[in-house]
């Protein structure tokens, strides 16, 4: 990938900005933030610290949205955070004219982007940069699930005592108390993870990595969660630049699949050059449809409160 743009220079903008410039996923890397001053630090210090690691990867920042110009993707992680006791969509009346700003910026300057939604609530906000985009569902989408199912395969790993390298997750839903762990789809080491836990122990996971974000939040409160985000993003960052056609979570534009239209859900997804190739449409049973649609159905009342706004 030759340029990729990071709007959004906090805490989370900065932690997937060290990774993706470590990593060379780009030759270009742009943080971009309203405080342009302070990107234009934090770019330099996170180019210093990618030449240290032998990456070539030229990071620069500042405040104007030429910036944008020519970037292949764009990954969104500004607005501000919640406080501790806040929901998600607490912070949705600060966040949406920003995103809106921002998605208006990207349209003038990198119409052809492709464009990663991180900020909160990343469902809601999600839904509204592709009703701004007018591109397809491919272009534009966003990250939850990579983050929730890494919180899921940490509380496994420290409940079972076994390597979290050999554990896989999923998890389906909106980003929020409501997201739907498919815990029928986890396992270690290719083994069912009923065969090590209890319905009682694997519910105690489900409701701690539903609650996962809040317990950081709660811990460190002044600022949520973000290198585990960070981590996140250059995971689907990765997948695109190289194209590696990954299965991973996505926040999505359904449309029709798991029986909803209309809506941004977490979903898995396919990551492609192209972006998000296609949604991958699992059978669930009976339990699980109908978390499912309790999660999509609270996320709709979201989106419908942003409508109205
Ligand atoms: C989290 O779950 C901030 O939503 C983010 O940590």
């Amino acid at each position: 990938m030759n340029k990729l743009s990071i709007v959004g220079a906090g805490i989370v903008g900065e932690a997937a900005a060290q990774i993706i410039a470590r990593d060379e996923l780009c030759r270009e890397l742009v943080l971009m933030d309203v405080q342009g001053e302070m990107a234009k630090g934090k770019a330099l210090d996170v180019w210093q610290a990618a030449v240290e690691s032998g990456s070539d990867t030229r990071v620069h920042g500042g405040g104007h949205a030429e910036l944008l110009q020519g970037s292949e993707l764009v990954v969104i992680t500004a607005g501000v955070p919640r406080k501790p006791g806040q929901s998600r969509q607490d912070v949705l009346a600060t966040n949406l004219p920003i995103l809106d700003g921002i998605m208006a910026d990207i349209k003038h300057h990198a119409p052809a982007a492709t464009v990663l939604v991180v900020s909160n609530p990343v469902d809601v906000l999600t839904y509204r940069a592709w009703s701004l985009s007018g591109q397809g569902r491919n272009k534009v989408f966003g990250q939850a699930g990579v983050l929730d199912t890494a919180r899921m395969k940490c509380f496994i790993a420290e409940q079972t005592g076994f390597s979290a390298r050999d554990i896989t997750a999923l998890v389906l839903g909106g980003h929020g108390d409501s997201m739907v762990p498919l815990m029928r789809y986890c396992q270690i080491g290719s083994v069912p993870l009923s065969h090590f836990l209890s319905g009682e122990q694997i519910e105690q996971i489900v409701e701690r990595t539903r609650k996962g974000g809040g317990e950081i939040l709660g811990l460190k409160k002044l600022g949520s969660a973000c290198d585990a985000p960070g981590v996140a993003i250059a995971q689907m960052v990765d997948a695109i630049a190289n194209g590696r056609n990954r299965i991973l979570p996505a926040v999505a534009i359904l449309q029709g699949e798991y029986g909803r239209k209309d809506i941004a859900m977490g979903v898995p997804c396919v990551l492609a050059e192209e972006g998000l190739a296609r949604v991958i449409e699992l059978p669930l049973d009976t339990q699980e449809q109908a978390m499912f649609d309790q999660s999509a159905d609270q996320v709709a009342r979201d989106i419908a409160e942003m409508k109205a706004l």
